[in-house]
């Protein structure tokens, strides 16, 4: 046992028993090449793709194409969350780097940080649970945030993108009401 280790993992513990303390999700750096089950594509149904456990995740063609929801989230972000978030989840100096969050956060957190929103004193992430321009396309940007932070898409807009499926159509209309 060193004694310099033991004061760090008792910081680090206490980090991690405090939510929304130090050790942010976006802070934690992402490896591109370490394996991220949240990542790969299992299925496709309908022109949206799915990991293993069903978490909707990014599909890109060798030529850089993209599928339909990450292009559609590149635009919702840049609608709805870059004024924070800086541009391609890239973070500002008021809030955080999401691109990370979305590799490295749980799916389901991020869809209930995004719902209700979260404050940390004056740190304010606002709740978008009533705002449809949001929640009906929230699997867009979340789909959209992993791939810039796995580096799979570039910044910027991506050039190629596969056509919009009918049934993403439908769903979107259907929530839009
Ligand atoms: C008005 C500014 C603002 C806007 C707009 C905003 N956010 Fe945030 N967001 C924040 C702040 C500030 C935090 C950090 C809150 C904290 O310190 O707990 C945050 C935190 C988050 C987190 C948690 C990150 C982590 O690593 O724990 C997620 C996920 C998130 N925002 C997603 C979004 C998405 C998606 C949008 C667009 C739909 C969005 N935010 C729009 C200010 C904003």
């Amino acid at each position: 046992m060193t004694r310099s280790a033991t004061p760090f993992l008792a910081a680090a513990a206490l980090a991690l028993a405090v939510p929304g303390a130090a050790l942010a999700w976006s802070d934690q750096p992402v490896d591109p090449s370490a394996e991220h089950p949240q990542v790969p594509v299992d299925y496709e149904e309908n022109g949206r793709y799915y990991t293993e456990e069903g978490i909707p995740t990014y599909e890109i063609d060798e030529d850089g194409t993209v599928d339909w929801l990450t292009f559609s989230g590149f635009r919702r972000y840049h609608a709805e969350c870059h004024t924070c978030h800086g541009p391609d989840g890239e973070g500002s100096t008021y809030a955080p780097k999401i691109k990370n969050s979305a590799v490295n956060m749980d799916y389901y957190d991020f869809y209930a940080t995004v719902v209700n929103g979260r404050h940390n004193g004056n740190s304010v992430m606002p709740s978008f649970g009533e705002n449809p321009n949001v929640m009906c396309y929230l699997d867009d940007i979340y789909v959209y945030l992993k791939a810039r932070g796995m580096d799979a898409v570039a910044r910027g807009r991506p050039s190629k993108k596969d056509p919009k499926s009918d049934a993403i159509s439908e769903m979107e209309n259907a929530c839009m009401g």
